[in-house]
C-alpha cells in the first residue's frame, strides 16, 4: 500500500455507476501520418512475447555496448533491464541528432512575461551549453558518476540543461519541484545525500518575480542541521548578470553558474558510458504521511520506455513542435518534456509561468506563435481553462493533431470540451494513466489504432498487462462492473528500480500485498500494486477511479468520488466539483459535494437542488450529496490539485492541519465561515 492510501475502506465491492460513453475515432489525416498504425503491435507485445518485445524500444536508442540479458530477475522484485548494455542519456538526447538536425530547435523557452522574447535553443546550442555545464560540474563542483546532485529549479531552459549535464557525467539528478519549500528541498537533499545544490535566483509566477534563492539558504541550513553538508550552491541567474533575488550570496559556498561558466567556454565532455541499469535520476513522491520516497529510475530501461511511448502514444516525430504544460519538477516533465521528446529529436516547449497569465488566452497564443501541434496537460488545467475562458481557444489560429490528458480521471464533460474547443474537433486525445513510479504510460489508447472513449484511460499499452484484484487476490473479470486494486502482472523497462536507500519499503509498498512467495525469482509471482482502484469494461478499457482514498462507502455501496463529480459537471453552470466523505452514524459515510461555478453565475438554492438532482439522476439516490456547498474557489496545491483532504477535514469539522503551503490558503477560512452560517 502506498502512503497516499490512507483509507480504511477497500475497493473490491465498489458499485460503479459511470455511464459508458461512445467511442470517438481518429481522422484519416491523423492516421495517415501516425508513427504506429499496425494493430499487430498488441500481439508483438503480448505476454507470450514478454520480455523480448521490449527489444523494439531498446533499439530506438544508441548503445555504446549492446546488452546481453534483456531482463534479469535474479534480485526480484528489483528488475534489471538490458543488462550488459552501456549508453549515455545525454548522448541519446543531443549528440545523436547533430549530424542531421543541429540547427533545429530543441527547446523553445517561453518566459511568463509576454513582452519578453522567446528563446529558441538549437540542438547544437544545447550540445554546447550542456557540455560547458558538464565541465563545470565535473571540474568545479567535483561531481563523479554515481554522485547525486539536487536541483531545485523552476521551469527554465537551464533545468533540462542541468539534467542533461548530470546525465552526461553519469551523475544522478534529483530535481525538486520549484514550487516546493526549502524544507521539502532539504528533506530530499538529506535523503539523497547531495553535496551540490543547483538552483535559480528567481522566476516569474502569475506576473511576480519570486525570490527563489532564499529557499536554497533554508534548504542548506536545515540539511546541515541533520548532518548533510552541501558544499556548493550553484545559482543560475534568471537574467544573467543581474540580480533577481534580494537574498545575498554566501561567500565560499554560493556561485553564479553563468559567471563560473565563462571559464569553461568551448569545453567538450565525452559522454560517460554508463551501465544500462545505473540510475539516471531520483524523483521524490510525497506521500501524505512519512518521508518522501525517492523513486530511482534507470538509464537504459527508463530511456527506452519513454522513447518508445513518446513515439507510439504521443506520436512525436522529429518535425513536431510539442508542448507539455506540466512542470519538469514532476515525473511528467522528466519523461514527456525532457527525455522522451529530446530522445526523438523533436522541439519541446518549456513555459515558465501559469496558464492563465495574463489571461486565459495565453496558452493558445503560445500554441499559435510556435505552431505547436502536440499538446499535453492535466484535467485540472483543462477544467480551469474551461472555467475562465471557455471560448478562448476558438480565437486563435493553431491546430493540434494530438492532445494528452494525464494525472487524474477526466470527467466526460470536460473531455468533450477539451476535444471540441481546445482540439477544435481535429485533434485526437490520449488519456494516459501512469505514476511517478512507473516512469511512463501504463494505460492509454494508441492514437491511430484504438478509439477514444471519454472518461476512460483505454486499454493497457502494448507490453503492459494489468490485472484487477479484489482484497483476497482474486481476479475480477472484464465487464464485471466491480472495482478492485489494479496491478500490473509483469515488469516493464520504465518501472522504477527501487526506493532510494530503502529496498524494504519498495518491496513492502508495491509488491508485498499480492506476492505469494517472497523468495520467488520469477516475475510472474510479483504483481505490482499501483494503489489505484479501477474497473475494466467489456471492451478491455480501464477506467481509473482514483487512489483508494478517493472512494466513499455509503451504506455499504462504494462510490467513486469521480463519478459524483462527473455527474455534477453535467450541470452547465458548474466549473469544478469535489466530493469528500462525511461520517454518518447509520450510513457510514455520505458524500459532501463542493462546487465552483463558472464566472458570472451566481449561487442560489435552486442551483444546489439541480446539482443534487443531477447526481441522483446520473448515479442513483445512493449518491445523493449530504449537501451541495457552492464555494468561491477550491483549496488547491500549488500544482493545481484540489485538496480534498482539506475539504474532508472541513466537512468533518476536523482540524485542517497546516494549509500554508496551499496556493490559496485564505479560501479555507472562507469556506469554514460559510459553513458556520
Ligand atoms: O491515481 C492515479 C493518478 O495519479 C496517480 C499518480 O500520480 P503521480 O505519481 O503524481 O503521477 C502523475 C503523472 C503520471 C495515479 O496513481 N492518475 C495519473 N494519471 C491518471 C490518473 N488517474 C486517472 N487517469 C489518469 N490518466
Amino acid at each position: 500500500m502506498t502512503e497516499k492510501d490512507t483509507t480504511q475502506t477497500s475497493e473490491s465491492e465498489i458499485a460503479v455507476h459511470w455511464q459508458e460513453e461512445d467511442y470517438f475515432y481518429p481522422s484519416m489525416r491523423f492516421i495517415a501520418q501516425a508513427n504506429m498504425t499496425d494493430p499487430t503491435i498488441y500481439d508483438r507485445f503480448s505476454l507470450e512475447n514478454f520480455p523480448n518485445c521490449y527489444k523494439e524500444y531498446a533499439d530506438m536508442l544508441d548503445w555504446d555496448a549492446y546488452w546481453h540479458t534483456l531482463l534479469d530477475t535474479s534480485d526480484a522484485p528489483c528488475w534489471k533491464w538490458f543488462v550488459g548494455g552501456r549508453l549515455n542519456a545525454s548522448h541519446n538526447c543531443i549528440d545523436r541528432h547533430l549530424a542531421k538536425n543541429k540547427n533545429k530547435t530543441a527547446i523553445h523557452f517561453v518566459p511568463e512575461l509576454e513582452e519578453e522574447k522567446i528563446e529558441h535553443i538549437t540542438y547544437q546550442e544545447l550540445f554546447v551549453r550542456v557540455n560547458e555545464l558538464a565541465a563545470l560540474l565535473r571540474d568545479f563542483a567535483g561531481l563523479k558518476p554515481g554522485d547525486r546532485a539536487t536541483l531545485h529549479m523552476p521551469m527554465s531552459a537551464e533545468l533540462p540543461i542541468a539534467m542533461l549535464a548530470c546525465a552526461r557525467l553519469g551523475v544522478i539528478h534529483s530535481e525538486v519541484f520549484g514550487g516546493f519549500s526549502g524544507r521539502a528541498c532539504a528533506d530530499r537533499i538529506i535523503d539523497s545525500q547531495s553535496k551540490i545544490l543547483i538552483t535559480m535566483d528567481g522566476y516569474y509566477r502569475s506576473g511576480t518575480l519570486l525570490d527563489h534563492k532564499k529557499n536554497a539558504d533554508v534548504a542548506v541550513e536545515l540539511a546541515l542541521k541533520e548532518g548533510q553538508k552541501v558544499d556548493k550552491v550553484l545559482v543560475w541567474q534568471r537574467y544573467p548578470g543581474k540580480a533577481s533575488s534580494p537574498t545575498p550570496m554566501v561567500a565560499g559556498r554560493d556561485y553564479f553558474i553563468n559567471e563560473e561558466l565563462k571559464k569553461y567556454r568551448g569545453q567538450r565532455i565525452q559522454p560517460v558510458s554508463m551501465p544500462a541499469e545505473a540510475p539516471l535520476f531520483l524523483m521524490y513522491t510525497s506521500g501524505t504521511t512519512g518521508k518522501p520516497k525517492g523513486c530511482q529510475h534507470s538509464i537504459g530501461g527508463y530511456l527506452a520506455y519513454v522513447t518508445g511511448t513518446s513515439k507510439y502514444v504521443q506520436d512525436i516525430h522529429p518535425e513536431d513542435v510539442y508542448w507539455c504544460m506540466a512542470d519538469i519538477g514532476w515525473i511528467t516533465g522528466h519523461s514527456y518534456i525532457v527525455y522522451g521528446p529530446l530522445s526523438l529529436g523533436a522541439s519541446t516547449v518549456i513555459y515558465e509561468g501559469v496558464p492563465n497569465y495574463p489571461d486565459a488566452g495565453r496558452p493558445w497564443r503560445i500554441a499559435q506563435e510556435l505552431d505547436v501541434n502536440i499538446f499535453h496537460t492535466a484535467p485540472t488545467a483543462i477544467r480551469a481553462l474551461r472555467k475562465i475562458g471557455p471560448d478562448e481557444p476558438a480565437k486563435y489560429d493553431y491546430h493540434f493533431k494530438h492532445m494528452t490528458t494525464v494525472g487524474e480521471p477526466i470527467e466526460p464533460e470536460v473531455w468533450k470540451w477539451y476535444y471540441k474547443e481546445v482540439g477544435k474537433g481535429e485533434a485526437i486525445i490520449v488519456d494516459t494513466w501512469w505514476q511517478t513510479e512507473t516512469g511512463g504510460f501504463l494505460c492509454s489508447t494508441l492514437p491511430a489504432i484504438t478509439p477514444m472513449k471519454p472518461g476512460s484511460a483505454g486499454p493497457a499499452l502494448p507490453g503492459i498487462h494489468p490485472i484487477i484484484l479484489d482484497e483476497d487476490g482474486n481476479e475480477l473479470p472484464a465487464g464485471s462492473g466491480k472495482a478492485g486494486n489494479i496491478c500490473i502482472r509483469n515488469p516493464w523497462p520504465g518501472a522504477f528500480q527501487t526506493i532510494w536507500g530503502d529496498r524494504d519499503r519498495y518491496v513492502q509498498n508495491y509488491y508485498a500485498r499480492y506476492c505469494k512467495d517472497p523468495k520467488s525469482k520469477r516475475w510472474q509471482d510479483w504483481p505490482y500494486l499501483t494503489g489505484d482502484a479501477a474497473v475494466q469494461s467489456q471492451d478491455g478499457y480501464y477506467r481509473i477511479l482514483g487512489r483508494i482514498d478517493d472512494v466513499i462507502n455509503v451504506s455499504g455501496h462504494r462510490l467513486g468520488t469521480k463519478e459524483i463529480e462527473s455527474a455534477a459537471l453535467t450541470v452547465s453552470e458548474v466549473a469544478e466539483a469535489a466530493v469528500v466523505p462525511v461520517a454518518h452514524d447509520i450510513k457510514g459515510k455520505e458524500p459532501d459535494l463542493y462546487i465552483a461555478l463558472k464566472p458570472g453565475v451566481n449561487a442560489h438554492p435552486d442551483l444546489e437542488k439541480r446539482i443534487s438532482d443531477a447526481v441522483c439522476n446520473e448515479i442513483g439516490k445512493i449518491a445523493k450529496p449530504r449537501k451541495v456547498w457552492i464555494v468561491k474557489d477550491m483549496p488547491k496545491t500549488r500544482s493545481g490539485k484540489i485538496m480534498r483532504r482539506v475539504l474532508a477535514a472541513i466537512s468533518n469539522k476536523r482540524d485542517v492541519g497546516d494549509v500554508t503551503t496551499l496556493a490559496n490558503p485564505n479560501i479555507v477560512e472562507e469556506i469554514q465561515a460559510m459553513m458556520r452560517k
